[in-house]
């Protein structure tokens, strides 16, 4: 079958890389696709909010499956978009509709999702212009550090996490009045989770799901956890901290309900669930719902499946999931990025990348790539990831560190402590 994926991150080039090594797949085409996802597929230059777009080309070239690699086409519609079109209407979307892409969407959603299934996650105050004064007294009624949240889209920069009452009273303000444009018309006060993050992530049909591997992310630039939040500066599957009774904890209080809950509430959902948690002292609790899978997670993730993904997706696009299982690789997989000079700030991009055939052990996945005149050149804050097994977390660290040195690009900079914190 030919299929459309939809992006151009490291993420897409992992989902590229494996879809590609489907017995069910004549054709992948990706839009608009990297460098990476070039050399497993076609690259289409369509962007994947050009709905009509994106609709022509699928009856032009027969594609039968669409996947959704990021949010905002889902957020916007694009499922809903094909299953009203009757052109598109038999075309499996890996993705959810608007209404279950609220999860991610709105985050006064989410919380109030939460609450209505009792899944654990921060308590919450919702605040618009108009009730900005009950607002200001919830945060004068907590303790620090204090949560605002941008409640819409906004690629990931609409959460701040202030020490000071006064400074969180002055932000809420300014994010009322359009610091983050219209995603902050809401702001969401959260309470504050002390612990540590982790990343689980299912594939659903909306009735059943499978748990995939789950990941830690490594968010800020600087080693040590210091400096600016970057969308994700490498990541390690599995997590040690996540075993056998938390992740039972996580599906019986988190999953499990959450599945339940869209059920229950008439919401078909065929794709990811990303679970942005929080270990407090033992216990999950929700940090917050992402209806796609991560990056860079998904390079570390994808990898470790054994199953043919486009098979899961099949059956997750025809509400058979609960038939199939999945199988993984034991191994551990680590994922380093390599970023470019002054990135999340300014940096250049069309700077020659080199070295790309000592990839040896490990799986290179582009991200901020494309082709210029014949040959590879950055063109994006994340450049590439460098994915490796390893029989423990350490093996595959040292292979990431050895093949990260071989590649080169002006200005390349990474994260030298990927992982060191679960290292024993
Ligand atoms: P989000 O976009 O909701 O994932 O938030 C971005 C980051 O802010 C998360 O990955 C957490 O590190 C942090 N964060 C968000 N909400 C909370 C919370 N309620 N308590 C503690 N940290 C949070
Ligand atoms: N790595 C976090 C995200 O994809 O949102």
């Amino acid at each position: 079958m030919n299929v459309l994926l939809l992006g151009s991150g490291g993420r897409e080039h992992a989902l590229a890389w494996k879809l590609s090594q489907s017995k069910l797949l004549e054709k992948l085409y990706i839009a608009p696709g990297n460098a990476g996802t070039e050399e497993v597929g076609e690259n289409i230059d369509l962007s994947p909010n050009d709905f009509e777009s994106i609709g022509k080309f699928c009856v032009e070239k027969n594609v039968s499956m669409l996947v959704v690699g990021p949010e905002e086409p889902l957020v916007k519609g694009i499922h809903n978009h094909f299953a009203e079109n009757p052109e598109l209407s038999d075309i499996s979307v890996i993705g959810p509709r608007k209404e279950g892409a609220m999860l991610e969407g709105s985050k006064n959603f989410a919380n109030r999702f939460m609450e209505r299934h009792g899944i654990p996650t921060a308590g919450s105050f919702a605040v618009t212009r108009e009730n900005m004064s009950e607002g200001i007294e919830f945060i004068r009624s907590q303790s620090p550090p204090y949560v605002l949240k941008a409640d819409g889209l906004a690629a990931g920069k609409g959460v701040l996490i202030l020490e000071d009452a006064g400074t969180a009273e002055k932000e809420l303000q300014s994010m009322l009045e359009g610091k983050f444009g219209k995603a902050g018309e809401t702001v969401v006060i959260e309470e504050f989770l002390k612990g540590v993050e982790l990343s689980v992530f299912v594939l659903t049909d909306g009735e059943s799901y499978l748990l995939l591997p789950e990941a830690k992310d490594y968010k800020r630039i600087g080693e040590g956890d210091t400096g600016l939040n970057t969308g994700g500066m490498g990541s390690v599957s599995p997590v040690p901290f996540a075993d056998k009774p938390f992740m039972e904890k996580v599906e019986k209080q988190i999953i499990y309900p959450t599945i339940k809950g869209l059920f229950e509430e008439g919401v078909p959902y065929s794709g990811f669930i990303f679970f942005g948690l929080m270990n407090v002292a033992g216990n999950p609790y929700v940090v917050e719902y992402n209806v796609r899978m991560g990056d860079p997670e998904a390079e570390a993730v994808i990898p470790r499946i054994k199953t043919d993904l486009m098979e899961l997706f099949v059956a997750a696009g025809t509400s058979n999931l609960k038939k199939r299982s999945i199988s993984i690789d034991e191994r551990a997989l680590a994922s380093v990025m390599l970023v470019s000079e002054g990135y999340p700030g300014k940096y250049r991009k069309g700077l020659p990348v080199s070295g790309l055939e000592n990839g040896g052990e490990s799986i290179i996945f582009h991200a901020g790539t494309k082709y210029d005149n014949g040959k590879i050149v950055t063109n994006g804050g994340r450049v590439m990831a460098v994915s490796s097994f390893g029989n423990n977390l350490k093996e595959a660290l040292d292979k990431c560190y050895k093949t990260a040195g071989k590649i080169d690009f002006e200005g390349k900079y990474f994260r030298r402590d990927i992982g060191r914190d679960l290292l024993d």
